[in-house]
């Protein structure tokens, strides 16, 4: 007898729903998959095995044949356990197959029927409602995550033998779910904890207001960690698609922890400088999001900037000027989210203390010039702000002012993007001041003419080329919806040229 159970599979971060048919017939027992399953499916003919015998079912001794379509695409992973399970029990007739009608089934089993979180749910959930169907049934440590759409109706299940009572009338198990959807672990970090540093906390806040990218220049213990890791903190809340999206990303990256649903907070990735182009722009045999497309709707923090691999940092360059990543690998090219604000640290030299009056620099001046040319021009020409840290004073740690807190600083983050949001609405993207097309930016910006006058005076002075002028508009742009001003001013001119430092 034959049997259809829907399942699904993910191609880079886009669900599809996949139809798994079982056929048992009568002849030598054998168990044949086929459809460009990968080792996990066949291993999975196993556990299967294991499963429906220790959960009490009968496991058919007959020639049976499980075809996977759409074939033709590289299928991951254990998902396809439960539903294949459940297929023989259709097609055996020790479930109904009209139960399983309209409801898209994903699972991994333990050997002893128990069910295991699997990757990919939300996306498969997103595909299954576009396709109409009506449920999904799921272990319960995705449960959390396949709910956050409210048109499909849930079913948790911790075993087969759950399933198998859910299938024939009975109430779905429990949905656990995690205290809290965060994967940033900045939790707790607040900027008041950062003692002084006024005008790096003040260049994270245009950073942070206007969408720009950042470079923090300073000696080691200086505190460029513990700022960047507040960034987070003073952005503006995820929207639900923005969480949408960044949950897609980590479910299919097998990054989300079991029970937790939507990410409610921005995500805030900080590779290690030894890591590898695919890591961080993404691949593998079947494409995985990289580091970038982690970091989507949040930060990525690169620290020790000039120690990243060389054709790490060039291919930074793909997501900086698109906000996504192209991922190609033999068959298939994948689109992937990856707009991210950058924030990156640096020592000014390579011992870290060239500069610095508490410790003697001990670099050769060739070799500062080696360790700053690592970087490349395209590179810094995407970092709009650039600013030195020094390590606080005791004085100044002992003390303290009355610091901000974060969550007074992303008010005025957040009132600098509505003004920008106005201003650039009938365009057909969302833009912040740091991405804007230029023409965009020229036709609506208002500057007075002493602004002008005192931009053109640095240009002539730094020998600015036009394309570094841009970026020093955009950040007097900025600066001005900070003020709440629709005109820049000759001291969001000057202010801003203060951020292109260590050039
Ligand atoms: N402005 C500051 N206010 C409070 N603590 C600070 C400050 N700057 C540095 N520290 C302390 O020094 C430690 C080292 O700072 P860190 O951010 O790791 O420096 P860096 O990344 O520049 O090497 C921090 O964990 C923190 O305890
Ligand atoms: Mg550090
Ligand atoms: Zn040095």
């Amino acid at each position: 007898m034959l049997s259809i159970v829907l399942s699904g599979g993910v191609t880079g971060i886009d669900g599809y729903v996949v139809r798994v048919e079982t056929d048992v017939t009568r002849g030598l027992p054998a168990f044949a998959t086929v459809g460009l399953g990968d080792s996990a499916v066949r291993e999975g003919r196993d556990r299967v095995a294991s499963a429906i015998r220790n959960a009490g079912f009968r496991f058919p001794m007959d020639r049976i044949t499980v075809n996977l379509a759409p074939a033709g695409v590289r299928k991951e992973g254990a998902r396809f356990d439960l539903p294949i399970a459940l297929g023989l029990l259709a097609a055996t007739d020790q479930v109904d197959p009209g139960a399983l009608e309209r409801m898209v089934v994903v699972g991994e089993l333990a050997l002893d029927g128990s069910t295991r979180p699997v990757s990919g749910v939300l996306p498969i959930a997103l595909a299954a409602e576009r396709e109409g169907v009506s449920s999904i049934m799921a272990p319960s440590g995705n449960a959390a995550e396949a709910s956050a759409l409210d048109s499909l109706r849930v079913l948790p299940v911790a075993s087969l033998g759950s399933a198998v009572r859910v299938l024939s009338g009975g109430e779905a198990d429990p949905c656990p779910r995690a205290p809290r959807a965060d994967v940033s672990d900045v939790a707790g970090c607040d900027l008041c904890d950062v003692k002084g540093q006024l005008f790096a906390k003040r260049a994270l806040e245009i950073a942070a207001a206007g969408g720009h990218n950042l470079l923090m220049v300073g000696p080691p213990g200086a505190g460029k960690t513990m700022l960047a890791r507040r960034l987070p903190t003073i952005l503006p809340p995820l929207t639900r698609g923005e969480s949408v999206t960044a949950t897609a990303i980590h479910s299919v990256s097998g990054l989300l922890p079991p029970g937790s649903g939507l990410l409610e907070t921005r995500p805030f990735r900080s590779p290690h400088h030894t890591i590898s182009s695919s890591g961080i722009i993404g691949g593998g045999r079947v494409p995985h999001p990289g580091e970038v497309s982690l970091a989507h709707t949040g930060v990525l923090f690169l620290d020790e900037l000039p120690e990243f691999r060389r054709d790490v940092l060039e291919a930074l360059r793909q997501p900086l000027e698109d906000g996504y990543v192209t991922i190609v690998r033999s068959m298939v090219s994948v689109r992937v989210p990856a707009s991210f604000a950058l924030i990156a640290s640096m020592n000014p030299c390579p011992c870290g203390h060239l500069g610095d009056p508490g410790s003697k620099c001990l670099c050769t001046p060739a070799a500062v010039r080696r360790y700053r040319l690592k970087l490349s021009g395209p590179l810094l020409d995407r970092i709009d702000i650039r600013v030195p840290v020094t390590a606080p004073g005791v004085k100044e740690l002992q003390e303290g002012g009355q610091e901000p807190e974060s969550e007074v600083v992303r008010r005025r983050v957040e009132a600098a993007r509505e003004m920008q949001r106005e201003r650039y609405h009938d365009l057909a993207d969302v833009w912040w001041n740091a991405s804007v097309p230029v023409a965009a930016l020229i036709e609506r910006v208002r500057t007075r003419p002493e602004a002008i006058e005192a931009a053109g005076a640095a240009m002539s002075r730094l020998r600015l080329s036009a394309r570094a002028y841009h970026r020093v508009l955009r950040v007097a742009r900025t600066i001005a919806d900070l003020a709440s001003e629709e005109t820049i001013l000759a001291l969001h001119v000057l202010e801003a040229l203060q951020y292109r430092g260590a050039e």
